[in-house]
């Protein structure tokens, strides 16, 4: 594993613990930690025995309080269409193993679009979930106009970028921007119980399925119901759908292989 300045990676029970680690700025998003998320993914990519990737934020209070805004001040209009954070974001959607965000304190305009990118969002009672780029004089630029209006819906959406507003961890998850919401105490663990289920299942079939929700979720539904059949098509062709299918009918728990 690699050493980074300002990441914590943990690899434990199968999975990769990936802890922003910049406090001090409320683990404010720089190039440099940027960069390291960056690697760190390819890292938790090719470990074979992770399953999932739990992003967290180190100290109390902030998930991660954004993009950099020294940095942003000095950055010129091109620099906006470099792939850049967002590239980052989409390259975490569609990476092959699971994504949790667990989110305590702030996750405000690129640490929102960071948890927007997982898979999976778990909010403590403390989160503080918000897009508040238009404060700055500029919008949210990491995906957060488009995901977030579709998991939350583009009322609401515009309703959070247009005003700014924070939401805490009990509203994100009755408006489904947090698919599960906990006590401050309780995140790390529920983080952990939702990664053991999840790490029960096949990685070829995990894999499939993320790859089918996403794709599938811009494009016509005859088309994405397309990319649903081909999907299944190659699962089939498993030793994994082998194993599964034949672990429940001789009453067993299934050993899945990733093949
Ligand atoms: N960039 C750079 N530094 C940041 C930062 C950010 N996004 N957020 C916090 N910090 C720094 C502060 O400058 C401060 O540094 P100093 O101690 O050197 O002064 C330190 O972190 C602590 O911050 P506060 O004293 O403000 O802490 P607080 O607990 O009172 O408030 C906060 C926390 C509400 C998160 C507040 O810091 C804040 O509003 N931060 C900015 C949030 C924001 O606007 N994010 C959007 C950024 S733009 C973006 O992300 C664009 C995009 O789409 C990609």
């Amino acid at each position: 594993m690699k050493n980074y300045e300002n990441l914590d990676i943990e690899i434990k029970d199968g999975v990769y613990w990936l802890t922003l680690n910049r406090p001090e700025a409320r683990n404010a998003l720089d190039a440099s930690m940027l960069n390291e998320i960056d690697q760190a993914i390819d890292e938790a990519e090719q470990e074979e025995n992770v399953k999932v990737i739990i992003i967290q934020g180190a100290g109390d209070k902030s998930f991660a309080a954004g993009a950099d805004i020294k940095q942003l001040n000095a950055r010129k209009p091109l620099e906006a269409l470099v792939p850049g954070m967002q590239g980052l974001y989409n390259k975490i959607e569609n990476c092959k193993k699971v994504t949790v965000a667990a989110v305590s304190g702030y996750a405000l305009g690129g640490g929102c679009e960071l948890a927007l990118a997982c898979d999976i969002r778990i909010a403590a009672k403390n989160a503080k979930f918000g897009l508040p780029e238009l404060n700055l004089g500029i919008i949210p630029g990491a995906g957060g106009t488009q995901r977030l209006s579709r998991i939350i819906g583009k009322g609401r959406a515009l309703d959070m970028i247009l005003t700014g507003k924070i939401i805490d961890g009990e509203e994100a998850e009755r408006i489904g921007l947090a698919t599960y919401y906990t006590s401050e105490k309780e995140l790390a663990a529920k983080a952990e119980a939702v990664a053991a289920e999840i790490s029960k299942k096949g990685p070829v079939a995990i894999q499939l399925a993320k790859f089918a929700v996403h794709k599938g979720y811009d494009i016509d539904e005859g088309t994405a119901m397309w990319i649903e059949k081909l999907s299944q098509a190659v699962a089939f062709g498993t030793e994994d759908k082998k194993e599964g299918t034949s672990a429940f009918i001789e009453k067993r728990k299934a050993t899945f292989k990733n093949r």
